[in-house]
């Protein structure tokens, strides 16, 4: 089964044509247009530009689909049905690609699937080649089994999520404050490295020594799966302030960054083992663009092996951790094949869906 998939909830505008058969998906054509240089120069995304941007790029990305190898025909031949993120997202972002996906499923006469964003996230762990294998990824060639314990880390959300089948869900905990991906990018901004953040904290943490400074690990011993980075944020803001270093002293700011990295790093995963303990999980999946974070999917991966020896560890290839559409694609088609379909006539985007 081929799917078109649309994304357009923050700042990326993205697309994608996927296949799936059984329980694997395969990219034939993804394709994103970055809006990381228009919103740099604001320090974040800006709603109002965010979506006047994905008007100005989807047709073309579109166009760019519209090639043999990639299947699509200008008549909508060659796909089975189109998925769009509907939620949760920046309200005016969601609607441009809900609304060219309506129109697209209308005009076309093809099914309709709407995405929540996070589950995009999740089915990037089923996203491989046509044997299932992941490119640096890990963990679907021996299948993911459920139950599974799921931690999504993106620039919105941090949540620990008990997944007993597909599409099913329940919430274990999620942060009280600050995402994780939004604590990275704070830190960034407090030490000028620009936005987004986190790639440039986790480049920075390389070159540093991560026992340099004690930083508070937060809600590490509560016995909830709930996380907090308000605090952790707050103390490397004091730490930087009350420095005898000046920034720039990239000996001190990589210092910082590996300091905090690690801090954060070691309450995501202590509390994601403790909730996988608890629930027997089968498998433990790691989903959103923190999910790119190198010590977080080596350190994960560690605690697995040593703790829960017989636990299954899924992380998603790295190219499909930060938002793209092929995932949104592959969590249409999982859907698709239930025949889970929404009204072309009535999709409306959601700004607060939760999964
Ligand atoms: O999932 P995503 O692309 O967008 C949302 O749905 O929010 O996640 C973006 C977040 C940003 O906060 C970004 O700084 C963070 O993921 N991120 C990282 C890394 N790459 C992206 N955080 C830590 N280390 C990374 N390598
Ligand atoms: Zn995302």
């Amino acid at each position: 089964m081929k799917i078109l998939g649309i994304e357009t909830s923050c700042d990326e505008t993205a697309v994608a044509i996927v296949e799936g058969r059984g329980e694997n998906v395969r990219v034939i054509r993804d394709a994103v247009a970055s809006q990381i240089k228009i919103h740099a120069k604001y320090g974040g995304v800006v709603p109002e530009v965010a979506a006047r941007a994905h008007v100005e790029k989807i047709d073309a990305l579109l166009r760019g689909l519209r090639t043999a190898d990639y299947g699509l025909r200008r008549d909508g031949k060659g796909i089975d049905a189109i998925a769009v993120t509907a939620g949760p997202g920046l309200i005016t972002s969601l609607r441009v690609g809900v609304d060219v996906a309506r129109t697209l499923a209308w005009a076309w006469d093809k099914p309709l699937v709407g995405v929540n964003h996070l589950e995009g996230h999740i089915y990037a762990n089923f996203i491989g080649d046509e044997n299932g294998k992941k490119r640096g990824g890990k963990g679907k060639e021996k299948g993911i089994r459920f139950p599974a314990v799921v931690l999504i880390v993106s620039g919105g959300h941090t949540e620990l999520v008990l997944m007993t089948r597909h599409g099913k869900y329940r919430l274990l905990g999620a942060t009280r404050d600050d995402a994780a991906g939004e604590a990275f990018d704070k830190v960034a901004k407090i030490l000028g490295l620009g936005y987004p953040g986190g790639p440039a904290v986790s480049k920075a943490a390389g070159r540093g020594n991560p026992d340099a400074i004690a930083f508070p690990r937060p809600m590490i011993n509560s016995p909830d799966f709930d996380f907090s980075f308000a605090g952790l944020k707050t103390s490397v803001l004091y730490r930087v302030r009350d420095s005898k270093f000046h920034i720039p002293n990239s000996k001190f700011i990589a210092d910082v960054c590996a300091s905090f990295e690690k801090a954060a790093v070691e309450v995501l995963v202590e509390k994601t083992i403790r909730a996988a303990a608890k629930h027997k999980a089968k498998t433990v999946l790691l989903a959103g663009g923190v999910a790119a974070n190198s010590r977080l999917r080596k350190d994960l991966g560690r605690a697995i092996s040593a703790r829960l020896p017989t636990t299954h560890y899924s992380l998603p290839t790295l190219e499909y951790t930060t938002d793209n559409a092929a995932m949104i694609a592959a969590a249409g088609y999982f859907r698709a094949r239930k025949r889970q379909f929404a009204d072309p006539l009535k999709l409306e985007p959601r700004a607060d869906w939760q999964l």
